[in-house]
């Protein structure tokens, strides 16, 4: 009788220690493939410069930035995609130009804000009237941010003189930049020297992602206000 007490409370806790143990391995596997799951699905997201964490959400159809410092505006700007998706440019969270405002064209596509305050100041895009952008950019005052998206084609307009004004904003590849590139820029005038927010993708044949276009650029930050 004893014995047989002792054998099978012997039994009743191998028993429990092998479903605990069999359970907990279950859930730890589990966790784990969870864990994976998420893992991957972070990675399989686009990279891109909205993959910051979003820590509040902007206007509708902006890229989710950051919280930018209060001497800071946050921007996002995506280029054209080939000759068929239009550009877009974020400014302090509102779409300022975008297919959404029936404002965008092919060529250069730019606004221009007050830096001290935020205001926008103008916008407009530019693919054949070269004198017409050369007026628009030589209003430019000092403090002002000027953010650059281009659509299908920006190199007609850009002669010498309207590249070394975008130098002057701040860009590092304005003279590179040839017919059917991809490019965004955002700089200002008396901000900075070389604005970090410039990309540049060259067509080129061999590395086109849309045939006769290069892949979309997008670029988006935090703006100082002033110097
Ligand atoms: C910029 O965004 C902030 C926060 O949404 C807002 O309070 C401010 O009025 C905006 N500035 C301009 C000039 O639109």
């Amino acid at each position: 009788m004893r014995l047989r007490g002792i054998v099978s409370l012997f039994i009743l806790v191998v028993s429990l220690i092998l479903v605990w143990v069999f359970f907990v391995d279950k859930t730890y596997l589990w966790d784990l493939q969870e864990n994976e799951k998420h893992r991957l699905q972070r990675k399989e997201l686009p990279r891109s410069d909205c993959d910051p964490p979003v820590l509040f959400q902007s206007h509708p159809g902006c890229c989710p930035q950051k919280v930018c410092a209060v001497d800071h505006y946050p921007f996002f700007i995506r280029s054209g995609v080939a000759n068929v998706v239009g550009p877009k440019i974020c400014f302090n969270n509102s779409i300022i130009m975008g297919g959404i405002m029936n404002n965008i064209g092919q060529g250069l596509n730019i606004v221009v804000v007050k830096g001290e305050t935020g205001e926008i100041l103008k916008s407009n895009y530019f693919n054949a009237h070269t004198g017409e952008l050369l007026e628009f950019l030589k209003s430019i005052q000092a403090g002002n941010i000027v953010c650059v998206a281009s659509y299908e084609d920006p190199a007609e307009v850009l002669t010498d003189e309207i590249r070394e004004i975008f130098i002057r904003l701040g860009s590092t590849m304005s003279r590179s930049v040839k017919r059917r590139d991809t490019w965004v820029f955002v700089g200002a005038e008396g901000i900075v020297k070389e604005s970090p927010f410039e990309k540049l993708s060259a067509n080129d044949e061999k590395s086109n992602v849309y045939g006769g276009w290069p892949e979309m650029r997008e670029v988006g930050g935090c703006f100082p206000r002033k110097i």
